[in-house]
């Protein structure tokens, strides 16, 4: 019998408010099956003590070089690690890093780790944009670290902004995708446009026409395309998620509007990947006053844009269009066949043709997972099992990848 080793992963911590942040992220860690040491700094242990990550990783933690000195801790925490993540990293921690300081057991780790490396930031808006951190973050990122960017929002104290830590949710997605797939920045140098969620079409201030489209295949879309390089715009229609780590987000919630928000993105964008689950009609008016009951509902509609389509006419050459087709099959045609349809009807690249059913149907709306089969214009057909969100979105960009001209 071959005995499974969990992964490696060391969790650095550094001193910041939102070293608390980090026993969640250290608790999913656990919770899955990796073997995590945590490496805290001196000042990390102001705000987080010893025993909470002792108790939390089942492991003796140390912050200096000069405990345990026969195990040689220095060098062998880093060696043997598959991932380093540290979160939060200040804007400390981060010149460290940039310059090789090695002055406590993190940074030693940080200088003899041959893995991927993770750093998430949390710092003050000021200290993050200050040109001396951002000339470390790029030489970090030049070295092939993944720097994430740091989220918008409320900051320590009463003020918010820039440089919040990401949630520890979008932290451990980006390292378990880097634990299964490696370092992988082929999207580098790309920017992308992927739509998400579904719009809302007002009849009054009160109601609306929606859909079920919960928006976590976009999300997934975007934080993958995020973690293998690619400059990342979210157009999210009415989604209840957190931002993606990296990523900048449009918000939307008319058909209307999330056209224009793709069609400005789409000016300069290598692909675009409409993922949304748009409406395909609208109210003619929008009611100022809440509709009474007593009214006759007596609605009159008007057909919405159609945003893929139009992409596909005018689109700049070499941009590669990717659509969503979610079908149930009917008298006229099975899935496939409404797919084949209107992949040439709206004139993009790749459509992703799922199947999908009422609530409990394994690939349904809500769900964690997906399946499908992504027909191609140029007649290929690539089946994706049923997986998650983030394997269905690796494989879009793979095939993405494999159409976007030599940059
Ligand atoms: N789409 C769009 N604009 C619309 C409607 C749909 O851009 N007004 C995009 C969706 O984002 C998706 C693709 O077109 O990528 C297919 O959406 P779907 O609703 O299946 O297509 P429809 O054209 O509405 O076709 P159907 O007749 O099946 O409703």
């Amino acid at each position: 019998m071959t005995r499974v080793v969990p992964p490696a992963v060391v969790l650095g911590v550094s001193g910041g408010i939102a070293a608390y942040k980090a026993a969640d992220l250290l608790r999913r860690f656990t919770e899955s099956g990796h073997d995590v040491t945590v490496v805290p700094t001196e000042s990390a242990l102001a705000f987080v003590g010893a025993p909470t990550w002792a108790a939390l990783s089942g492991k003796a933690v140390s912050t200096s070089v000069w405990d345990d000195v026969q195990q040689v801790p220095h060098v062998r925490i880093g060696q043997s690690a598959d991932l380093v993540v540290v979160a939060p990293a200040t804007a400390d921690l981060l010149a460290k890093a940039a310059h090789g300081l090695a002055d406590d057991l993190l940074t030693n780790t940080l200088l003899t780790a041959r893995c991927p490396v993770v750093f998430a930031p949390a710092m003050h808006t000021e200290m993050w944009e200050h040109a001396a951190t951002q000339a470390n973050v790029a030489t970090l990122r030049s070295r092939g670290c993944i720097v994430i960017e740091p989220a918008v929002g409320r900051l320590t104290g009463a003020d918010s902004g820039k440089g919040r830590l990401p949630e520890p949710a979008e932290i451990y997605a980006i390292c378990t995708r880097l634990l299964a797939r490696g370092l992988e920045p082929d999207l580098a140098g790309r920017r992308v446009v992927v739509s998400a969620g579904g719009t809302r079409e007002h009849l009054d201030p009160v109601r609306f026409l929606g859909n079920r489209s919960s928006g976590k295949q976009g999300y997934a879309l975007a934080r993958t395309a995020a973690a293998r390089g690619a400059e990342v715009v979210l157009v999210a229609a009415n989604t209840a998620l957190p931002d993606p780590a990296g990523v900048k987000v449009v918000r939307v919630s008319s058909a209307l509007e999330l056209r224009d928000a793709v069609m400005a993105e789409a000016l300069s964008s290598d692909a675009v990947v409409m993922c949304a689950a748009v409406a395909d009609y609208r109210p003619v008016e929008r009611g100022q006053t809440k509709r009474k009951k007593t009214e006759s509902l007596n609605v009159q509609f008007v057909q919405n844009p159609d945003v893929l389509a139009e992409l596909g006419t005018g689109r700049r050459p070499g941009q590669v269009l990717v659509g969503f087709a979610a079908e149930t099959g009917d008298a006229d045609g099975s899935v496939l066949e409404h797919g084949q349809a209107k992949l040439a009807r709206k004139g993009c690249d790749l459509l992703v043709v799922n199947e999908v059913g009422d609530a409990g149907h394994p690939t349904g709306f809500e769900g964690e997972q997906n399946a499908a089969v992504v027909l191609g214009a140029d007649g290929s057909s690539t089946e994706v099992p049923l997986g998650s969100k983030d394997a269905l979105a690796d494989v879009v960009w793979d095939l993405v990848a494999a159409r976007l001209p030599a940059s």
